[in-house]
């Protein structure tokens, strides 16, 4: 397996937005999502991604209700002042919890946008948000007025940058109408392609980044998935189409034929995913930055070794032949989620 280099190379996002690391970290399953995880671990592997030259950290205020604002705030507070300076901040906003943890919608009117805003740069100890963005778009709220209260908190110092998150193509043409938009964060991976035929090419157009996540479909295609893994009752991927029964054979055999090409090259099978994410962006003449849900200093280091794997066309070629476009077995979401993807309409 590739090890990874130190450090990570940067690269702009978007005409508009700040130069980030080639990778960023999304630190959501240290606080939510995927089943238990170990906070000495959880900070030490963001500890482990600035030491390389990550800066950029991905967040939402909702990962487990605060939860995750706070580990990168203590790991913020606790790494070497260069590192803290450099690291950028990615937050989302907007979904609405009950005390159970279910979710039950969006909120993205101003004065929530704003209130949001407070009890995140509270939670992070910051004066600034890097890059703020509704996690969902609310259907009741025309992304004008929320994309405009971000725009007035960056007019008064307490966000840089705007992001979207989960947008489809004319959304983000009315949001950049009204402010600068650095980035769309969105799902992109071999195996979940869709953004591919609209808003790719919109992004490319308005000069937007795009932070990829998902580049491992939440570990699915990332070599070290098994049939048999028991999952906790609180992981998304229990109720993930794509991890279930028949869906997930089909899947995990996708992940046998990307593993031929990978130990081909030397390089494991998610180094081969995230350098297929990472050799989008010259294909589609777009910002990408993947960012990687590692939260063990071990994945980590896998992932960032992914920035030393070079395809070249003929790799690409029998990538593309091996996992071609559409070719994972169910969506990437449940039904009900999917409904709420403006950028899946
Ligand atoms: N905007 C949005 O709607 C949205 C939605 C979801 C996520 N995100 C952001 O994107 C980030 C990444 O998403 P994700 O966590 O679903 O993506 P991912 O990177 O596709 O999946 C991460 C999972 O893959 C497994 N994995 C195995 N090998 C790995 C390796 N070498 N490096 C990293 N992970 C490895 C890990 O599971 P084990 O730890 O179990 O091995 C980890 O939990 C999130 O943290 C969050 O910040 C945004």
């Amino acid at each position: 397996m590739t090890t990874s280099r130190n450090p990570v190379p940067t690269r702009p996002l978007g005409t508009t937005g700040p130069r980030v690391s080639a990778l960023g970290l999304g630190c959501m399953g240290m606080s939510a999502l995927y089943g238990e995880s170990d906070r000495a671990e959880s900070l030490a592997t963001i500890h482990a991604a600035l030491d390389a030259g990550v800066t950029l950290l991905d967040t939402g205020d909702f990962y487990g209700m605060g939860h995750n604002e706070l580990l990168i705030a203590e790991a913020l507070r606790t790494a070497p002042a260069a590192a803290r300076e450099q690291a950028l901040t990615s937050v989302k906003f907007g979904a609405l919890r009950t005390v159970e943890g279910g979710f039950t919608g969006y909120d993205g009117r101003p004065a929530a946008v704003k209130n949001f805003a407070a009890y995140s740069l509270q939670r992070l100890g910051a004066d600034h948000i890097d890059i703020y963005r509704i996690a969902r778009v609310d259907p009741d709220v025309p992304i004008e007025e929320t994309v405009g209260a971000i725009a007035e908190l960056v007019e008064a110092g307490h966000v840089r940058h705007i992001g979207l998150s989960e947008v489809g193509a004319d959304t983000l043409r009315r949001a950049a109408a009204v402010a600068p938009i650095a980035d769309l964060q969105i799902e992109y991976s071999l195996i979940s392609r869709s953004i591919e035929e609209k808003i790719l090419p919109a992004a490319r157009e308005l000069g937007i980044g795009v932070t990829a996540y998902g580049v491992l479909s939440r570990g699915l295609i990332s070599g070290h998935f098994t049939r048999d893994r028991e999952l906790a009752a609180n992981d998304f991927r229990g109720m993930s189409p794509r991890f279930q029964g028949e869906n997930l054979r089909r899947n995990l055999d996708l992940v046998d034929r990307l593993r031929t090409l990978a130990e081909a090259k030397g390089a494991s099978v998610a180094q081969t995913a995230i350098a297929w994410v990472l050799a989008q962006a010259e294909r589609q003449g777009v910002d990408i930055v993947p960012l990687v849900g590692a939260r063990r200093r071990d994945r980590l280091a896998e992932a960032l070794g992914a920035l030393d794997v070079t395809l070249d066309a003929a790799d690409l070629a029998a990538i593309e032949e091996a996992v071609p476009a559409g070719a994972a077995a169910g969506e990437r979401y449940p039904a009900a989620q999917m409904a709420h993807l403006d950028s899946e309409h």
